[in-house]
């Protein structure tokens, strides 16, 4: 079994590519092809193009929660990809916000109304528990947070029922890979808290091991102390391969460098980790 993934977005990018705060995530699972996310704008297809990656191809995509940094793209990609099934969360169309940009009322949510979309080719599944969208490939559905440690981002807000609110992220969705050596989970942002996510990938796939975890961690604004007990965690979950980035911050980033060593990657745009899942063959 192989798994291939592709970043095609990310904040930063590889010599030649397009760089962009965002994250896209695409997957070759032995022949099934899943885009998580699209980025803001242009890299993501921009970068398909460097990379040749024929949206075209695609199974499945998924959204991994509704910020505009992952789904700003999408609109881009469905005119190049012709309709596509696309699982995300039913909180995903919501109009989100957050007040660290000095635009507190401006909407960071997809730019997109789902009406466009589906006149694009979207065909949504939207689900707040797990899908499995292909044998072994699990989304996560609605995550719970258990550890004492990973907190919400107090700086985002939605617009609920009852008017604009901090953001529970019910929307968060990731993604587990289950093969032989264990599983493979890639992350959005992981608002809901990495940790979080992977204990209950663990526990909706009833695969305890984890190989590999690949993706956004939302440490940028996160406690040394939280950061600790996150690379603690990873250490105790022995997971093999860390490609994390995006809203994972620099400091965590270089944190988890630190106590990995060559087991991380920064996994930014233009990389392609490739996992022999039957040999262990490094990325
Ligand atoms: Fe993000
Ligand atoms: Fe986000």
């Amino acid at each position: 079994m192989y798994v291939k993934i592709t970043t095609l977005t990310e904040n930063t990018a590889g010599f030649g590519f397009l760089a962009e705060w965002g994250l896209s995530l695409f997957m070759d699972l032995n022949g099934f092809k899943v885009l998580m996310d699209t980025g803001m704008g242009n890299s993501a297809v921009y970068n398909a193009s460097l990379l040749d990656v024929d949206f075209s191809e695609i199974d499945t995509i998924v959204l991994s929660h509704g910020h505009i940094d992952h789904t700003g793209g999408l609109a881009q990609v469905l005119k190049l990809s012709g309709p596509k099934r696309i699982i995300a969360h039913p909180d995903v169309f919501a109009a989100k916000y957050s007040d660290r940009r000095g635009r507190p009322d401006h909407n960071i949510g997809i730019p997109f109304s789902r009406e466009e979309l589906e006149k694009l080719g979207a065909s949504f599944e939207l689900s707040r528990e797990p899908v499995e969208i292909a044998p072994g490939v699990f989304t996560s559905g609605e995550v719970p947070m258990k550890t004492a440690y990973e907190k919400l981002d107090e700086g985002l807000f939605w617009q609920s029922d009852h008017g604009v609110e901090p953001d529970p992220m019910r929307d968060d969705l990731s993604l587990a890979l289950r093969t032989s050596q264990g599983l493979i989970v890639i992350l959005g942002c992981a608002h809901r808290g990495p940790v979080n996510i992977i204990r209950h990938l663990q526990q909706v796939t009833g695969e305890a091991r984890v190989y590999a975890v690949v993706g956004g961690t939302h440490l940028v604004h996160a406690s040394d102390q939280r950061i600790q007990d996150t690379i603690g965690e990873f250490k105790k979950i022995n997971i093999s391969k860390i490609a994390c980035c995006h809203c994972t911050g620099m400091r965590a980033s270089a944190m988890m460098a630190e106590a990995f060593g060559d087991r991380f990657l920064y996994n930014n745009a233009g990389s392609r980790l490739s996992f022999d899942m039957d040999q262990g063959v490094e990325p």
